[in-house]
């Protein structure tokens, strides 16, 4: 089955955030809150229209990512990164590749447009298929309590992160409301 990657409009937006809460139903490490979050972020400065995209089989929305500002601070630099939150995919949906096929064109379409990073808290072992390595290869930590593993970051841009080493990634509010 073909799947078909295209920028979220608005009228998906209630679609987009009930299969946010379908694929996070039940993670145990879901905070029920994922669908929420991504309300928060659209109406949000940090918001990308360009870098919100869904996923279609057959017509129907099946996975979402979002890509958002972010910020990373050291005691010389500030720089722009982006924030990978949140990805879902419909549970009955998982492991056919929608998930590979969404990352791979968010990463494509936010390098066109001029991004030089992006960081996730994600899986270790799902992430690093795409490039992501952890932060700590930089020396940069989030400001909350993140096991190293998962805090991992993507340079789209070479050396894009070596301007901040020793930085601190600084995740809006919106993203802990
Ligand atoms: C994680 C998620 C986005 C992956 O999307 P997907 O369409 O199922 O993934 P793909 O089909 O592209 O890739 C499947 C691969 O991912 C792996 N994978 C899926 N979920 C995983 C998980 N929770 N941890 C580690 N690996 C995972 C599969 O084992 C498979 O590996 P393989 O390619 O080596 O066989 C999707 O499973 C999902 O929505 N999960 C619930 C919400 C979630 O966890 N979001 C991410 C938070 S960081």
């Amino acid at each position: 089955m073909n799947i078909y990657i295209r920028q979220e409009l608005n009228k998906d937006y209630i679609i987009t955030e009930e299969l946010t809460e379908k694929a996070f139903k039940g993670m145990e490490f879901s905070n029920n809150n994922e669908a929420l979050l991504v309300r928060r972020l659209r109406k949000s400065k940090y918001f990308i229209p360009e870098l919100s995209l869904v996923a279609e089989m057959d017509d129907e929305i099946v996975g979402h990512i979002l890509l958002s500002k972010i910020k990373i601070n050291n005691d010389n630099n500030s720089i722009e990164s982006l924030a990978l939150a949140p990805i879902s995919v419909l549970p009955e949906y998982q492991n056919k590749g929608v998930g590979k096929t969404l990352i791979k064109d968010v990463l494509n379409r936010a390098k066109e447009l001029g991004y030089k990073s992006v960081i996730v808290v994600g899986h270790e072992k799902y992430y690093p298929k795409f490039g992501f390595r952890p932060m700590k290869n930089w020396k940069i930590r989030a400001a909350f309590d993140v096991p190293e593993n998962v805090l991992m970051g993507l340079e789209l841009e070479k050396d894009a992160f070596s301007e901040c080493e020793n930085g601190i990634i600084e995740y809006p509010k919106v993203f802990f409301e």
